[in-house]
């Protein structure tokens, strides 16, 4: 604790104290190379906090299980690396199916209607991609 203490009431004040920052344009053309060398590193410093503070507290960077941002596939096979279906038309007995794109569908891969909850919930907009077929 009294290492923070030191740092914050005695390092940090000096620091600052003897830090050049120009008031004018004529004093940033004079500063001399150490002291550029000096500004870098103090305006870097506080560049990376203030990006750090933003990565922390912004909702658009909310991370993910893994870290790696936000997955959208909340459940659905997730022992699989990759979940992709096939359909062949030929195979589509019907005049038109549903496929989800939402992820929310107990039937997954076809569309159960519960992208309307979600939508609801969230202000989001998606829906099925829906395939027809003209039956002679
Ligand atoms: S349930 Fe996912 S798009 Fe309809």
């Amino acid at each position: 604790m009294e290492t923070v203490a030191t740092l914050v009431k005695v390092t940090l004040p000096s620091y600052l104290a003897n830090l050049t920052i120009p008031t004018s344009v004529d004093e940033l053309a004079s500063i001399s190379g150490p002291d550029w060398v000096q500004l870098i590193i103090f305006m870097l410093t506080i560049a990376i906090i203030f990006y750090s503070l933003i990565r922390l507290f912004h909702p658009s960077v909310d991370k993910g299980p893994k870290g790696k941002g936000h997955p959208i596939n909340p459940s659905i096979r997730k022992e699989c690396p990759k979940v992709v279906d096939v359909l062949d038309v030929e195979d589509l007995n019907k005049e038109k199916v549903s496929y989800c794109r939402c992820w929310k569908s107990k039937k997954f891969p076809l569309c159960d209607g519960s992208h309307n909850a979600h939508n609801e919930e969230t202000g989001d907009n998606v829906g099925p991609v829906v395939i027809r077929k003209k039956i002679n």
